[in-house]
């Protein structure tokens, strides 16, 4: 068997914007899980597949897009990248940096994003600049600074080579089930993941690899669903905080997709995704960030609802570790058993019978 190669020499070059010759700069991203969910398919009597994006090299999906942007930057001379984030795409910018031998500089919100992200940045050697303001705040300034100086924008707005990345997690999920699902639930931020994963089945559709188009079902945060609203939020809040995005860049790209596949964008709350993201650890084994629970909460709310025809075939994105946001995980406590190092005390912390 051949090892896993990463995504663009593992075989899916041909559909990416990268020359044969162009050298990839990779962690061996993509080839995630996709795990069948036996509780979700029950409780909503179709058949739910979880596409487990947390199992890429930083932790996200943003590696299938990166990979193709930093080769790309790489290859064509650039000295330096800069992104703005909300915690993921700046740990993988900054790893394929590293990679690349390139400069990465980061801007992220002070303070609002989670720290095992900005550890990921910290020690992959990027320059962070913690900007007094939100996501949308860094982002200008990222296209400025990327416009007026010799310093590449890898963020997903405009930028072909990460879309096209990104577009990967659809050929991959066609390629494991034999056809695209029926519906694909995924979280929404900037708009870049939905408006890549649409792109992909219906690449792979065009090409007569899938029969059918999926519809996609995107699910934004209460307090920051813009794209829900049809207008941008000006200070959006949410404790999901990947997501936490006012005016996304893609915002065209989103509503097409919705669109063109008959699907939806809609809200769920904060507690609708930790209920959700607390449910895929303990059932599933799947420790998830809280914003990549969203689409499980959407669906979930769709059944509620009694919106959700049975028996359809659905995959919903996990986008991000739940490592990256310890102190989302551990804010409501936790229960341990504290007992003497003497194995008949522990044993009875346990409760087991002699
Ligand atoms: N899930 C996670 C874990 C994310 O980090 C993001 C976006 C999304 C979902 C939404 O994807 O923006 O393409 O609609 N994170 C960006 C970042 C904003 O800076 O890391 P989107």
């Amino acid at each position: 068997m051949t090892p896993w190669n990463g995504l663009i020499n593992s075989g899916y070059r041909r559909w990416l914007p990268v020359a044969d010759d162009t050298p990839a700069i990779s962690l061996n991203e993509g080839n995630t899980p996709l795990l069948r969910s036996a509780h979700l398919s029950e409780r909503t009597s179709c058949e739910v597949w979880l596409k487990v994006e947390g199992a890429n090299p930083t932790g996200s999906f943003k590696d299938r897009g990166m990979t193709v942007a930093i080769s790309r930057a790489a290859a064509s001379g650039a000295q330096a990248v800069i992104c703005a984030s909300t915690g993921n795409t700046s740990a993988s910018a900054a790893a394929y940096a590293a990679r690349a031998g390139v400069r990465a500089a980061v801007l992220v919100p002070q303070g609002r994003i989670a720290l095992g992200k900005l550890s990921q940045a910290v020690r992959y050697g990027a320059e962070i600049v913690e900007i007094d303001g939100g996501f949308d705040d860094c982002l200008r300034v990222a296209r400025e600074l990327a416009a007026h100086h010799p310093i590449a924008l890898v963020n997903s707005v405009g930028n072909e080579p990460r879309l096209a990345g990104q577009r990967t997690v659809a050929y991959e999920i066609v390629d494991a089930l034999g056809q695209a699902p029926d519906v694909h639930c995924l979280p929404v931020g900037n708009g870049g993941n939905i408006t890549a994963t649409w792109a992909g089945y219906r690449t792979y559709r065009e090409a007569g690899l899938a029969e059918r188009l999926p519809r996609m079902w995107g699910f934004q945060a209460a307090g920051a669903a813009p794209l829900v609203h049809g207008a941008p939020v000006a200070n959006p809040s949410t404790r999901a905080s990947a997501i936490r995005v006012g005016s996304p860049a893609t915002w065209d790209g989103a509503v097409a997709a919705r669109e063109e596949s008959g699907g939806l964008i809609a809200a769920v709350s904060d507690e609708q995704i930790f209920e959700a993201y607390r449910l895929l650890a303990r059932r599933d084994g799947v420790f998830a960030e809280p914003a990549s629970a969203a689409g499980v909460a959407g669906l979930l709310d769709r059944h509620a609802r009694g919106d959700l025809e049975p028996g359809l075939r659905i995959v919903i994105t996990l986008s991000g570790n739940g490592l990256k946001d310890l102190d989302a995980s551990m804010r409501g406590g936790y229960t341990s058993a504290e007992t003497s190092s003497r194995t008949a005390d522990v044993a009875r912390a346990l409760r087991l019978a002699a």
